[in-house]
């Protein structure tokens, strides 16, 4: 096992571009069940999340192979439908193996999802949904028995724009009987990402981007090659770390209308922004400025995924800010760890107010989560000291190498074996 050490203080200088996403990719894995042929992921980034789908597509019997920096997948000779729990307990996606095993082979059995710990994360609309185009499905000893002898389309309402509900009903809907007209779909850029992937593999998808979807069943699609979206949370997380640390950044492969939110906000802290297609930088000024009120909500509102990554920027701001989480429970947990740091920030509930302090002191500290991981970093290039981050599993879960990024715009950070 390795910790990271970081010595901060300096500005984050340079120009880097930015992995394709996590939350794009792991779906359209997924989606290449449904696929005849192979489908080439181009560019696909080397990340735990994306090693944990690899491995059920080869548990289910799918060959799975990386050519240079490409993931190739052959669904053509697949036979299972059985998901292992350990393969399950990785992430949270291997739950959206569901809707195309069920689409491929009417039947599909597994146990509920892991991911990470930020409170309850239920999984019922994803089954409500499947059970609205015909699914049976039972629950045995916590494993989940589905048969659907022939998904069919329905008309689907999610109560909650939930991304991986959405995606799910997609895929399956791919492979129904007929329409399929979802509405209260999550709007999210990943969404569309999957509607594009799916394209070119030859389904019948529109609406992605928009609150309602529409599929027409068609069965087998064909193979493609795809380009993910650049992953707009790893590009938050270096925007955000430029932003704390008075620095000046360019990021190539991501686009700014993903972005929006987040960078309204660090506008209003008091950075510069500009942006072309596939390019956006930011210059951060001496002392960012609190940012009054942030609440997190589904795209395109602020993400949930980058709150904790914000709330490590604004710990040195001049004024306080408060934060709203609106989508999880928990998803506070590196509050203590950032007040290793001398952070002061209150919380209650689902609120917390980050008062500006003057300074960060080096400390060490434990990653809890993936984004909360990522937030310790930001906090840490802030530091003059030296900070460690151990368990850092949780990050290498969604970042393809956050060393070697910010090592690349002038920061010191490095692996060290822990001891
Ligand atoms: C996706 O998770 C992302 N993960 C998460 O990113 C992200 O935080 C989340 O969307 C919200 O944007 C992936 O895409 C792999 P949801 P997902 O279903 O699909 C409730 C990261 O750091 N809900 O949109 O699991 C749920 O409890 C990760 O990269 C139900 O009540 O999120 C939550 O309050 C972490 N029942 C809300 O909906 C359900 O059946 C949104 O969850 C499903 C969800």
């Amino acid at each position: 096992m390795s910790h990271l050490r970081i010595t901060g203080g300096r500005p984050l200088r340079g120009e880097i571009a930015v992995q394709g996403a996590k939350n794009s990719v792991l779906p359209i894995l997924s989606a290449t069940i449904l696929s005849a042929d192979a489908c080439r992921i181009r560019c696909c980034p080397r990340l735990d999340d994306v090693d944990a789908a690899a491995e059920i597509l080869a548990y289910l019997g799918c060959a799975v192979r990386w050519e240079g920096g490409d993931l190739v997948v052959d669904s053509s000779r697949m036979t299972g439908c059985h998901i292992p729990r350990y393969l399950m307990e990785k992430m949270r996606s291997s739950v959206i193996f569901l809707g195309p095993l069920l689409a491929r082979f009417g039947e599909a059995s597994l146990s509920y999802p892991g991911g990470c710990q930020l409170g309850p994360r239920p999984i019922d609309l994803h089954l409500q949904a499947l059970r609205e185009m015909g699914a049976e499905i039972r629950e045995d000893g916590g494993r989940l028995l589905c048969r659907a002898r022939r998904l069919r389309g329905a008309e689907i309402s999610l109560p909650i724009p939930s991304v991986g509900a959405t995606e799910n009903i997609l895929l399956a809907g791919c492979g129904a009987a007929g329409t399929t007209i979802l509405s209260g779909a999550a709007r999210e850029p990943e969404i569309e990402d999957l509607q594009s992937f799916l394209v070119r593999c030859g389904a019948q998808v529109s609406g992605a981007g928009g609150h309602t979807v529409a599929v027409v069943g068609k069965q087998p699609l064909h193979g493609c090659q795809h380009r993910c979206i650049g992953d707009r949370i790893a590009a938050a997380t270096y925007l955000c770390a430029a932003a704390a640390t008075g620095g000046q950044i360019a990021l190539l492969g991501v686009e700014q209308r993903h972005l929006g939110a987040v960078c309204r906000v660090l506008q209003r802290c008091g950075c510069t922004m500009r942006h072309e297609e596939g390019f956006l930088a930011l210059r951060g000024p001496e002392r960012l400025r609190g940012a009054n009120i942030i609440a997190t909500a589904p795209f395109p509102g602020f993400p949930t995924d980058a709150q904790a990554i914000l709330m490590a920027t604004l710990c040195r701001a001049d004024g306080a800010t408060m934060m709203v989480e609106n989508l999880f429970d928990s998803r506070f947990r590196h509050v203590p760890e950032l007040r290793r740091m001398g952070a002061h920030i209150r919380c209650q509930g689902r609120t917390a107010v980050v008062y500006g302090v003057d300074a960060l002191h080096g400390a060490a500290m434990r990653a809890t989560d993936l984004r909360g991981g990522a937030a310790l970093v930001v906090a840490a290039l802030q530091a003059e000291e030296p900070s460690a981050i151990y368990e850092i599993h949780h990050i290498q879960r969604g970042y393809e190498d956050i060393a070697r990024d910010i090592r690349a715009l002038g920061g010191h950070i490095d692996f060290a074996a822990d001891g």
